[in-house]
């Protein structure tokens, strides 16, 4: 029995000694202690000895679990501190740390996003052609966003729009916009309560779709909205602007052209196309090779759109005009991902 007593102790010490972290101490601390220990048999094995054995043997397994237990309790410190010295080291932020090249001066400021800067020098190039700046809500009603857009529930258009829906009142009742367009209604309402027809206006702002991150998409996007309502507005129009804003952004040389689409907040309805800015017509990889890449949606505002606001379209007639703005800064900068724009590195951020 004092043999099996020393063995306990030796064996035990050893396991201490070897355990490698808190929770391996853990393991070992069962082994030890548990039920089926070697300790709880030896307990056991007690009542079978005679008296005065019985009172030397109980005594110092007594001594042997208190050393044991102290034992563990010494490991357990030890290992706890150095795993929380090594978890300080891995989560370290240095605050101090300085980028070579990109911090120019101690003073350096920051600067708009690339995406901010375009849709100002949009909005220079638009005020420049005489179009006030408006802007509407991200969170609207399926009444703005669709169907006074002519796309009443269960229209196919709305196939196009990968809604992400507000979890507010009635199921599919509140979203987030998914274009730029819903703010043409807005003004077209409130230009009829206070009776200030003609509208010319362009709407920055963010869109919102159920889409992946991928090179070419982003579930959180930039469009500018266009529309002019006015007497005798024609088609003609329509090309002109698009014509004077392509030049006007991007410098002589670069062309627009329409080609028949269907919108079904316009008729006629034309996708608008701009010269490729990377090749410049040759034909190159972004464009694949025909040397137009496609820019936005436009056409002649349509009467069912009209009637949804009370606008009379036997006096007023109009175009409007959608485009994203991520894109277009994309291939201004020759950017190859669209997702750059949103991962926040200064690398890239600070190179515009
Ligand atoms: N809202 C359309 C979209 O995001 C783009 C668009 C097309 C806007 C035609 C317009 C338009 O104003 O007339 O897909």
């Amino acid at each position: 029995m004092q043999s099996d007593i020393e063995a306990i102790l030796r064996e035990g010490e050893a396991a201490i000694a070897a355990a490698s972290s808190t929770d391996d101490l853990v393991q070992v601390e069962t082994e030890l202690f548990g039920k089926r220990s070697a300790l709880s048999g030896a307990h056991r094995a007690l009542g079978a000895l005679e008296a005065d054995q019985r009172i030397a043997a109980g005594r110092r397994l007594h001594e042997v679990r208190g050393a044991l237990e102290a034992q563990v309790a010494d490991r357990h410190d030890a290992l706890a501190a150095t795993e929380r010295a090594e978890l300080l080291v891995a989560d370290r932020l240095d605050l101090s740390e300085v980028i070579p090249n990109l911090v120019r001066s101690p003073l350096s400021r920051g600067h708009l996003h690339l995406v901010s800067q375009a849709r100002d020098e949009l909005e220079d190039v638009f005020v420049g052609m005489g179009f006030e700046v408006a802007e509407g809500p991200e969170a609207e009603s399926d009444w703005y966003n669709f169907e006074a857009l002519n796309m009443p529930p269960a229209h196919p258009a709305r196939g196009m729009y990968d809604t992400m829906y507000l979890d507010i009142g009635e199921p599919e009742t509140v979203l987030l916009r998914t274009h730029t367009s819903p703010v043409q209604i807005h003004l077209m309402e409130e230009a009829v309560r206070n009776d200030t027809l003609p509208i010319h206006a362009v709407m920055p702002g963010k869109c919102y779709r159920l889409d992946t991150p991928d090179a070419r998409h982003l579930p959180v996007f930039n469009q500018i909205e266009g529309l002019v309502v006015d007497r005798d507005v024609t088609f003609g129009d329509l090309a002109g602007t698009i014509q004077t804003f392509t030049t006007a952004y991007f410098g002589e040389g670069m062309q627009s052209r329409l080609r028949p689409a269907y919108f079904p907040f316009t008729e006629p309805s034309a996708e608008f196309e701009i010269t490729c800015a990377i090749c410049r017509g040759a034909g190159c990889r972004t464009c694949s090779n025909v040397g137009w890449v496609e820019l936005g949606g436009c056409g002649m505002v349509d009467p069912a759109v009209f009637a949804a606001v009370g606008i009379d379209s036997d006096v007023w007639s109009g175009f409007a005009f959608g485009f994203g703005i991520d894109r277009l800064a994309l291939m201004r900068h020759e950017i190859p991902d669209l997702r750059s724009f949103m991962e926040n590195d200064i690398r890239f951020l600070s190179q515009f």
